[in-house]
Protein backbone atom coordinates (compact mmCIF):
# COMPACT_ATOMS: atom_id res chain seq x y z
CA UNK A 1 0.00 0.00 0.00
CA UNK A 2 0.98 3.07 -0.99
CA UNK A 3 1.89 5.73 2.30
CA UNK A 4 2.63 9.70 2.01
CA UNK A 5 6.13 9.75 3.69
CA UNK A 6 7.18 12.71 5.43
CA UNK A 7 11.31 13.21 5.62
CA UNK A 8 12.46 15.56 8.16
CA UNK A 9 16.32 16.40 7.59
CA UNK A 10 17.66 16.19 3.70
CA UNK A 11 21.07 15.38 4.76
CA UNK A 12 22.77 11.50 3.45
CA UNK A 13 20.62 9.64 5.70
CA UNK A 14 17.11 12.01 5.09
CA UNK A 15 17.78 12.38 1.23
CA UNK A 16 18.69 8.61 0.84
CA UNK A 17 15.59 7.53 2.63
CA UNK A 18 13.16 10.30 1.01
CA UNK A 19 14.56 9.18 -2.84
CA UNK A 20 14.54 5.69 -1.79
CA UNK A 21 10.93 5.45 -0.57
CA UNK A 22 9.85 7.70 -3.76
CA UNK A 23 11.40 4.69 -6.05
CA UNK A 24 9.52 1.67 -3.58
CA UNK A 25 6.41 3.47 -4.94
CA UNK A 26 5.39 6.15 -2.39
CA UNK A 27 4.65 9.43 -1.62
CA UNK A 28 7.75 11.90 -0.57
CA UNK A 29 7.44 15.04 1.27
CA UNK A 30 11.33 16.04 1.93
CA UNK A 31 11.72 18.92 4.62
CA UNK A 32 14.94 21.22 5.41
CA UNK A 33 14.84 23.99 7.45
CA UNK A 34 17.57 25.17 4.99
CA UNK A 35 16.42 27.21 1.87
CA UNK A 36 18.94 27.13 0.26
CA UNK A 37 19.47 23.56 -0.15
CA UNK A 38 15.66 22.59 -1.11
CA UNK A 39 16.30 25.14 -3.89
CA UNK A 40 18.59 22.99 -5.49
CA UNK A 41 17.11 19.89 -4.79
CA UNK A 42 14.15 21.49 -6.41
CA UNK A 43 16.44 22.32 -9.25
CA UNK A 44 17.56 18.40 -9.31
CA UNK A 45 20.81 19.60 -7.77
CA UNK A 46 21.87 16.53 -5.66
CA UNK A 47 25.34 17.89 -3.72
CA UNK A 48 25.88 14.45 -1.51
CA UNK A 49 28.05 11.99 -3.90
CA UNK A 50 25.74 9.03 -3.30
CA UNK A 51 25.96 6.59 -6.84
CA UNK A 52 22.70 6.58 -7.69
CA UNK A 53 21.13 8.99 -5.99
CA UNK A 54 20.62 11.88 -8.35
CA UNK A 55 18.75 9.33 -10.93
CA UNK A 56 16.36 8.25 -8.33
CA UNK A 57 15.84 12.03 -7.25
CA UNK A 58 15.37 12.99 -10.96
CA UNK A 59 12.58 10.07 -11.05
CA UNK A 60 11.22 11.13 -8.15
CA UNK A 61 10.71 14.77 -9.40
CA UNK A 62 9.64 13.70 -12.50
CA UNK A 63 7.18 11.46 -11.75
CA UNK A 64 5.70 13.85 -8.82
CA UNK A 65 6.16 11.36 -6.32
CA UNK A 66 9.20 13.29 -4.71
CA UNK A 67 8.94 16.96 -3.13
CA UNK A 68 11.10 19.25 -1.51
CA UNK A 69 10.48 22.47 0.84
CA UNK A 70 11.17 24.22 3.47
CA UNK A 71 7.60 24.62 5.30
CA UNK A 72 7.14 22.07 8.20
CA UNK A 73 3.36 22.68 7.65
CA UNK A 74 3.54 20.22 4.65
CA UNK A 75 4.20 17.36 6.34
CA UNK A 76 0.17 17.85 7.85
CA UNK A 77 -1.51 15.13 6.09
CA UNK A 78 1.54 12.58 6.02
CA UNK A 79 1.26 8.91 7.51
CA UNK A 80 4.20 8.83 8.48
CA UNK A 81 7.03 11.05 9.59
CA UNK A 82 10.72 9.93 9.65
CA UNK A 83 13.34 12.46 11.51
CA UNK A 84 16.78 11.90 10.09
CA UNK A 85 18.25 14.85 12.06
CA UNK A 86 21.72 15.51 13.15
CA UNK A 87 22.59 14.45 16.64
CA UNK A 88 26.82 16.17 16.47
CA UNK A 89 28.78 14.84 19.11
CA UNK A 90 29.39 17.67 22.05
CA UNK A 91 32.53 17.78 23.80
CA UNK A 92 32.33 14.84 25.97
CA UNK A 93 31.44 12.47 22.95
CA UNK A 94 27.96 12.61 24.05
CA UNK A 95 25.10 13.34 20.79
CA UNK A 96 23.74 16.89 20.84
CA UNK A 97 19.83 15.97 20.66
CA UNK A 98 19.32 19.80 20.24
CA UNK A 99 17.86 20.00 16.68
CA UNK A 100 15.44 17.11 17.74
CA UNK A 101 14.69 18.87 20.95
CA UNK A 102 13.56 21.62 18.43
CA UNK A 103 12.17 20.34 16.18
CA UNK A 104 9.88 17.48 17.34
CA UNK A 105 7.49 19.84 19.63
CA UNK A 106 7.08 21.39 16.38
CA UNK A 107 5.92 18.73 14.73
CA UNK A 108 3.80 17.65 17.72
CA UNK A 109 1.61 20.90 16.94
CA UNK A 110 0.87 20.12 13.51
CA UNK A 111 0.93 16.03 12.99
CA UNK A 112 -2.88 14.74 12.13
CA UNK A 113 -3.71 12.32 14.91
CA UNK A 114 -2.69 8.55 14.38
CA UNK A 115 0.60 9.94 12.04
CA UNK A 116 3.70 7.94 12.71
CA UNK A 117 6.90 9.01 14.18
CA UNK A 118 9.91 6.85 13.07
CA UNK A 119 13.35 7.79 14.33
CA UNK A 120 15.80 7.06 11.74
CA UNK A 121 18.87 8.57 11.72
CA UNK A 122 21.31 7.61 14.87
CA UNK A 123 19.79 8.34 18.49
CA UNK A 124 21.05 7.70 21.55
CA UNK A 125 18.96 4.62 23.22
CA UNK A 126 16.17 5.74 25.04
CA UNK A 127 15.04 8.54 22.70
CA UNK A 128 12.26 6.97 20.85
CA UNK A 129 10.66 6.65 24.67
CA UNK A 130 10.77 10.42 25.28
CA UNK A 131 9.67 11.18 22.46
CA UNK A 132 5.63 11.17 22.97
CA UNK A 133 6.76 13.94 26.01
CA UNK A 134 8.51 15.88 23.36
CA UNK A 135 5.55 15.42 20.93
CA UNK A 136 3.21 16.31 23.60
CA UNK A 137 1.00 14.13 22.15
CA UNK A 138 -0.26 10.15 22.64
CA UNK A 139 -1.94 10.04 19.97
CA UNK A 140 1.15 9.36 17.51
CA UNK A 141 2.81 6.01 18.04
CA UNK A 142 6.55 6.44 17.71
CA UNK A 143 9.16 3.43 15.88
CA UNK A 144 12.80 3.17 16.26
CA UNK A 145 14.15 2.60 12.11
CA UNK A 146 17.61 2.44 12.47
CA UNK A 147 19.81 3.41 9.42
CA UNK A 148 22.81 1.24 7.96
CA UNK A 149 24.11 3.17 5.30
CA UNK A 150 27.72 3.19 4.36
CA UNK A 151 28.64 6.66 2.72
CA UNK A 152 29.28 5.72 -1.04
CA UNK A 153 26.79 2.77 -0.75
CA UNK A 154 23.30 4.54 0.88
CA UNK A 155 21.49 3.78 -2.09
CA UNK A 156 21.64 0.25 -2.63
CA UNK A 157 22.31 -0.26 1.10
CA UNK A 158 18.99 1.19 1.63
CA UNK A 159 17.69 -0.86 -1.60
CA UNK A 160 19.22 -4.15 -0.50
CA UNK A 161 19.21 -4.34 3.31
CA UNK A 162 21.40 -7.14 5.33
CA UNK A 163 18.24 -6.57 8.19
CA UNK A 164 15.70 -3.92 8.72
CA UNK A 165 14.96 -3.26 12.80
CA UNK A 166 11.82 -1.28 13.76
CA UNK A 167 11.36 -0.84 17.73
CA UNK A 168 8.04 0.13 19.47
CA UNK A 169 6.95 -0.37 22.83
CA UNK A 170 5.18 -3.33 22.84
CA UNK A 171 7.46 -5.03 19.98
CA UNK A 172 5.48 -5.85 16.65
CA UNK A 173 2.58 -2.48 17.58
CA UNK A 174 0.55 -2.29 14.41
CA UNK A 175 2.72 1.16 13.95
CA UNK A 176 5.95 -1.00 13.85
CA UNK A 177 4.23 -3.52 11.08
CA UNK A 178 3.09 -0.68 8.77
CA UNK A 179 6.83 0.54 8.86
CA UNK A 180 8.48 -2.84 8.29
CA UNK A 181 6.02 -2.73 5.45
CA UNK A 182 7.34 -0.24 3.37
CA UNK A 183 10.69 -2.36 2.92
CA UNK A 184 8.66 -5.55 1.98
CA UNK A 185 9.83 -5.00 -1.75
CA UNK A 186 13.18 -5.52 -0.72
CA UNK A 187 12.79 -8.73 0.86
CA UNK A 188 14.89 -8.16 4.12
CA UNK A 189 14.60 -10.16 7.27
CA UNK A 190 12.90 -7.85 9.77
CA UNK A 191 13.55 -7.81 13.67
CA UNK A 192 10.46 -6.46 15.27
CA UNK A 193 11.56 -5.79 18.88
CA UNK A 194 11.26 -3.10 21.73
CA UNK A 195 12.54 0.62 20.72
CA UNK A 196 15.29 0.49 23.20
CA UNK A 197 16.97 -2.61 21.86
CA UNK A 198 16.05 -1.27 17.96
CA UNK A 199 18.59 2.11 19.30
CA UNK A 200 21.37 -0.28 21.13
CA UNK A 201 21.09 -2.56 17.93
CA UNK A 202 22.24 0.60 15.76
CA UNK A 203 24.95 1.31 18.49
CA UNK A 204 26.08 -1.88 18.67
CA UNK A 205 26.88 -2.97 15.16
CA UNK A 206 28.79 0.17 14.51
CA UNK A 207 30.92 -0.43 17.65
CA UNK A 208 31.90 -3.72 17.15
CA UNK A 209 32.79 -2.83 13.51
CA UNK A 210 35.79 -0.32 15.00
CA UNK A 211 36.35 -3.50 17.34
CA UNK A 212 36.77 -5.94 14.88
CA UNK A 213 39.04 -3.01 12.90
CA UNK A 214 41.00 -2.06 15.51
CA UNK A 215 41.66 -5.53 16.33
CA UNK A 216 42.92 -6.33 13.43
CA UNK A 217 45.19 -3.16 13.13
CA UNK A 218 46.94 -4.16 16.62
CA UNK A 219 47.34 -7.93 14.40
CA UNK A 220 49.14 -6.05 11.74
CA UNK A 221 51.58 -4.73 14.72
CA UNK A 222 52.13 -8.20 15.49
CA UNK A 223 52.65 -9.35 12.31
CA UNK A 224 55.42 -7.31 11.88
CA UNK A 225 57.31 -8.10 14.76
CA UNK A 226 56.48 -12.09 13.65
CA UNK A 227 57.47 -11.93 10.00
CA UNK A 228 53.88 -12.97 9.05
CA UNK A 229 51.60 -10.91 6.89
CA UNK A 230 48.21 -9.74 8.27
CA UNK A 231 46.41 -10.57 4.81
CA UNK A 232 47.24 -13.90 4.85
CA UNK A 233 46.31 -14.54 8.78
CA UNK A 234 42.97 -12.05 8.04
CA UNK A 235 41.57 -14.10 4.95
CA UNK A 236 42.44 -17.05 6.89
CA UNK A 237 40.62 -15.84 9.71
CA UNK A 238 37.78 -14.94 6.88
CA UNK A 239 36.97 -17.67 5.61
CA UNK A 240 35.32 -18.62 9.32
CA UNK A 241 31.68 -18.39 8.82
CA UNK A 242 31.54 -17.04 12.37
CA UNK A 243 34.23 -14.45 11.78
CA UNK A 244 33.08 -13.26 7.86
CA UNK A 245 35.86 -11.87 5.91
CA UNK A 246 34.84 -8.03 5.63
CA UNK A 247 35.99 -4.88 7.83
CA UNK A 248 39.70 -7.38 8.31
CA UNK A 249 41.60 -4.93 5.80
CA UNK A 250 44.30 -2.92 8.64
CA UNK A 251 44.77 0.94 7.44
CA UNK A 252 45.38 3.82 8.94
CA UNK A 253 42.66 3.73 11.47
CA UNK A 254 38.92 4.33 11.38
CA UNK A 255 37.10 7.67 10.72
CA UNK A 256 34.04 8.91 9.10
CA UNK A 257 31.06 10.52 10.06
CA UNK A 258 29.50 7.78 12.04
CA UNK A 259 31.85 5.20 13.22
CA UNK A 260 33.91 7.94 15.37
CA UNK A 261 30.84 9.50 16.63
CA UNK A 262 28.86 6.22 17.48
CA UNK A 263 31.65 4.84 19.76
CA UNK A 264 32.13 7.48 21.66
CA UNK A 265 28.10 7.77 22.24
CA UNK A 266 28.13 4.35 23.35
CA UNK A 267 31.39 4.54 25.52
CA UNK A 268 29.80 7.59 27.29
CA UNK A 269 26.21 5.75 27.88
CA UNK A 270 27.54 2.79 29.19
CA UNK A 271 29.73 5.28 31.50
CA UNK A 272 26.43 7.12 32.28
CA UNK A 273 24.96 3.67 32.86
CA UNK A 274 27.88 2.63 35.02
CA UNK A 275 28.86 -0.05 32.88
CA UNK A 276 32.59 -1.09 32.00
CA UNK A 277 33.20 -0.80 28.48
CA UNK A 278 37.07 -1.58 28.15
CA UNK A 279 36.81 -3.59 24.78
CA UNK A 280 35.38 -0.55 23.05
CA UNK A 281 37.68 2.05 24.95
CA UNK A 282 40.75 -0.11 23.77
CA UNK A 283 39.37 0.04 20.27
CA UNK A 284 39.15 3.58 20.41
CA UNK A 285 42.98 3.92 22.31
CA UNK A 286 44.29 2.07 19.42
CA UNK A 287 42.90 3.58 16.77
CA UNK A 288 44.23 6.89 18.21
CA UNK A 289 47.54 5.17 18.17
CA UNK A 290 47.39 3.92 14.46
CA UNK A 291 48.25 7.29 13.51
CA UNK A 292 51.71 7.19 15.36
CA UNK A 293 52.36 4.34 14.23
CA UNK A 294 52.45 5.16 10.80
CA UNK A 295 53.74 8.70 11.40
CA UNK A 296 56.61 6.35 12.91
CA UNK A 297 56.61 3.96 10.28
CA UNK A 298 57.30 7.20 7.64
CA UNK A 299 59.95 8.44 10.04
CA UNK A 300 61.71 4.64 9.41
CA UNK A 301 60.98 4.51 5.63
CA UNK A 302 63.24 8.19 5.29
CA UNK A 303 65.36 8.06 8.02
CA UNK A 304 66.28 4.81 9.19
CA UNK A 305 64.91 5.53 12.84
CA UNK A 306 61.33 5.14 14.05
CA UNK A 307 62.64 9.06 15.89
CA UNK A 308 64.30 10.38 12.87
CA UNK A 309 63.29 13.84 12.15
CA UNK A 310 61.28 14.62 9.51
CA UNK A 311 62.04 18.76 9.43
CA UNK A 312 62.16 20.02 5.87
CA UNK A 313 61.42 16.99 4.49
CA UNK A 314 58.93 16.73 1.59
CA UNK A 315 56.60 13.97 1.83
CA UNK A 316 53.88 13.32 -0.98
CA UNK A 317 50.22 12.00 0.34
CA UNK A 318 48.18 9.70 -1.57
CA UNK A 319 44.74 10.05 -0.37
CA UNK A 320 42.57 12.81 2.37
CA UNK A 321 39.63 10.83 2.48
CA UNK A 322 38.60 9.04 5.21
CA UNK A 323 38.13 5.71 2.35
CA UNK A 324 37.76 5.85 -1.07
CA UNK A 325 34.71 6.60 -3.21
CA UNK A 326 33.84 9.49 -1.38
CA UNK A 327 35.45 13.37 -0.68
CA UNK A 328 34.27 13.49 2.92
CA UNK A 329 36.91 14.91 5.34
CA UNK A 330 35.15 14.08 8.77
CA UNK A 331 37.46 12.45 11.35
CA UNK A 332 39.62 11.00 7.98
CA UNK A 333 42.75 8.91 9.60
CA UNK A 334 44.44 10.29 6.87
CA UNK A 335 44.06 14.11 7.82
CA UNK A 336 45.41 12.81 11.21
CA UNK A 337 48.27 11.78 9.89
CA UNK A 338 48.94 14.60 8.17
CA UNK A 339 48.35 16.80 10.77
CA UNK A 340 51.38 14.72 12.74
CA UNK A 341 53.46 14.93 9.92
CA UNK A 342 52.77 18.33 9.54
CA UNK A 343 53.52 18.95 13.52
CA UNK A 344 57.08 17.08 13.00
CA UNK A 345 57.92 19.90 10.30
CA UNK A 346 57.30 17.79 7.08
CA UNK A 347 56.39 19.55 3.97
CA UNK A 348 53.17 17.81 2.59
CA UNK A 349 51.60 17.42 -1.26
CA UNK A 350 48.81 15.40 -1.43
CA UNK A 351 46.32 14.27 -3.78
CA UNK A 352 43.20 12.74 -4.25
CA UNK A 353 40.90 12.49 -6.46
CA UNK A 354 37.60 13.47 -4.97
CA UNK A 355 39.11 16.54 -2.23
CA UNK A 356 40.05 19.67 -3.97
CA UNK A 357 41.16 21.81 -0.90
CA UNK A 358 41.45 20.80 3.27
CA UNK A 359 40.05 23.97 5.05
CA UNK A 360 41.88 24.49 8.14
CA UNK A 361 44.99 22.46 7.22
CA UNK A 362 47.35 24.99 5.68
CA UNK A 363 50.62 23.03 5.74
CA UNK A 364 48.84 20.53 3.24
CA UNK A 365 49.71 21.49 -0.53
CA UNK A 366 46.88 19.74 -2.09
CA UNK A 367 47.51 19.27 -5.95
CA UNK A 368 44.69 17.75 -8.85
CA UNK A 369 47.79 15.83 -10.46
CA UNK A 370 49.02 13.04 -8.85
CA UNK A 371 52.70 12.78 -10.18
CA UNK A 372 53.25 16.36 -8.29
CA UNK A 373 52.91 14.83 -5.12
CA UNK A 374 56.03 12.28 -5.45
CA UNK A 375 58.44 15.44 -6.89
CA UNK A 376 61.53 15.74 -4.76
CA UNK A 377 59.24 13.21 -2.03
CA UNK A 378 61.39 11.44 0.60
CA UNK A 379 58.91 8.86 0.59
CA UNK A 380 55.07 8.66 -0.26
CA UNK A 381 52.09 7.55 1.83
CA UNK A 382 48.95 6.00 0.98
CA UNK A 383 46.67 6.88 3.20
CA UNK A 384 42.76 6.43 0.72
CA UNK A 385 42.33 3.37 -1.19
CA UNK A 386 41.60 4.96 -3.85
CA UNK A 387 42.04 1.99 -6.67
CA UNK A 388 43.15 4.64 -9.17
CA UNK A 389 46.18 4.77 -7.43
CA UNK A 390 47.35 1.29 -8.47
CA UNK A 391 47.53 2.42 -11.88
CA UNK A 392 49.25 4.89 -12.03
CA UNK A 393 52.86 4.93 -13.05
CA UNK A 394 55.10 4.36 -10.65
CA UNK A 395 58.24 4.43 -12.80
CA UNK A 396 56.82 7.84 -13.59
CA UNK A 397 56.62 8.43 -9.82
CA UNK A 398 59.74 6.99 -8.90
CA UNK A 399 61.95 9.25 -11.36
CA UNK A 400 60.56 12.12 -9.77
CA UNK A 401 60.84 11.08 -6.09
CA UNK A 402 64.29 12.19 -4.04
CA UNK A 403 63.94 8.54 -2.40
CA UNK A 404 61.70 5.90 -4.31
CA UNK A 405 60.09 4.84 -1.04
CA UNK A 406 56.08 4.09 -0.30
CA UNK A 407 54.46 3.92 3.10
CA UNK A 408 51.05 2.03 1.83
CA UNK A 409 49.43 2.44 4.97
CA UNK A 410 45.91 -0.04 3.06
CA UNK A 411 48.11 -2.53 1.50
CA UNK A 412 46.88 -1.17 -1.65
CA UNK A 413 49.18 -1.63 -4.12
CA UNK A 414 51.09 -4.59 -5.75
CA UNK A 415 54.27 -4.80 -3.93
CA UNK A 416 55.86 -6.73 -7.09
CA UNK A 417 54.99 -3.92 -9.57
CA UNK A 418 56.53 -0.82 -6.90
CA UNK A 419 59.85 -3.25 -6.64
CA UNK A 420 59.60 -3.38 -10.33
CA UNK A 421 59.53 0.17 -10.61
CA UNK A 422 62.27 0.73 -8.47
CA UNK A 423 60.11 1.45 -5.53
CA UNK A 424 60.68 0.01 -1.78
CA UNK A 425 57.34 -1.08 -0.65
CA UNK A 426 56.42 -0.56 3.07
CA UNK A 427 52.74 -2.29 3.73
CA UNK A 428 50.70 -2.94 6.99
CA UNK A 429 51.77 -5.77 8.31
CA UNK A 430 53.50 -7.19 6.07
CA UNK A 431 56.70 -8.05 4.86
CA UNK A 432 59.03 -4.76 3.03
CA UNK A 433 59.31 -5.19 -0.29
CA UNK A 434 62.58 -3.66 -1.90
CA UNK A 435 62.95 -2.30 -4.87
CA UNK A 436 64.16 -4.91 -7.32
C1 LIG B 1 29.61 3.12 8.66
C2 LIG B 1 28.84 1.79 8.76
O1 LIG B 1 29.46 0.81 7.93
C3 LIG B 1 27.39 2.00 8.38
O2 LIG B 1 26.67 0.78 8.52
C4 LIG B 1 26.83 3.07 9.30
O3 LIG B 1 25.48 3.24 9.26
C5 LIG B 1 27.61 4.35 9.08
O4 LIG B 1 28.97 4.10 9.42
P1 LIG B 1 30.77 4.60 6.77
O5 LIG B 1 31.01 5.65 7.79
O6 LIG B 1 30.26 5.04 5.44
O7 LIG B 1 29.70 3.52 7.29
O8 LIG B 1 32.16 3.85 6.59
P2 LIG B 1 32.65 2.32 6.46
O9 LIG B 1 32.62 1.90 5.05
O10 LIG B 1 31.95 1.48 7.44
O11 LIG B 1 34.19 2.50 6.91
C6 LIG B 1 34.50 3.02 8.21
C7 LIG B 1 36.00 3.19 8.39
O12 LIG B 1 36.64 1.90 8.50
C8 LIG B 1 36.71 3.89 7.24
O13 LIG B 1 37.67 4.78 7.77
C9 LIG B 1 37.36 2.77 6.46
O14 LIG B 1 38.50 3.16 5.73
C10 LIG B 1 37.73 1.83 7.59
N1 LIG B 1 37.90 0.42 7.16
C11 LIG B 1 36.82 -0.29 6.71
C12 LIG B 1 39.15 -0.18 7.27
O15 LIG B 1 40.14 0.43 7.70
N2 LIG B 1 39.27 -1.50 6.91
C13 LIG B 1 38.21 -2.24 6.47
O16 LIG B 1 38.41 -3.45 6.20
C14 LIG B 1 36.95 -1.62 6.35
Amino acid sequence: MAEHIGIVGAGYVGLTSAACFARLGHRVTCVDADESKVDQLRRGEVAIAEPGLPELVAQGRSDGTLTFTDAQAELYGTDLVFLCLPTPPDRDGAPDLGVLEQVVPQLGRLLRPGSVVVTKSTVPVGTAARLPGLLRRDDLPVVSNPEFLREGHAVDDFLHPDRVVVGTDPPNSAAAQRVARLYEPTGAPVVATDSASAELAKYASNAFLAVKLSYVNVLAELCERFGADVREVARTMGMDARIGPEFLAPGPGWGGSCLPKDTSALLHAAESAGVEFGILRDAVRVNARQRARVVRAVRQAVTGSAAGSLAGTRIGLLGLAFKAGTGDLRDSPALAVAAELARAGAELTAHDPAVGTVPGLDAVQVVDDPYLVAKDAAALVVLTEWPEFRDLDWARLAASAAQAVVVDTRNLLDPDTLAGAGFTHIGVGTHPRRQS
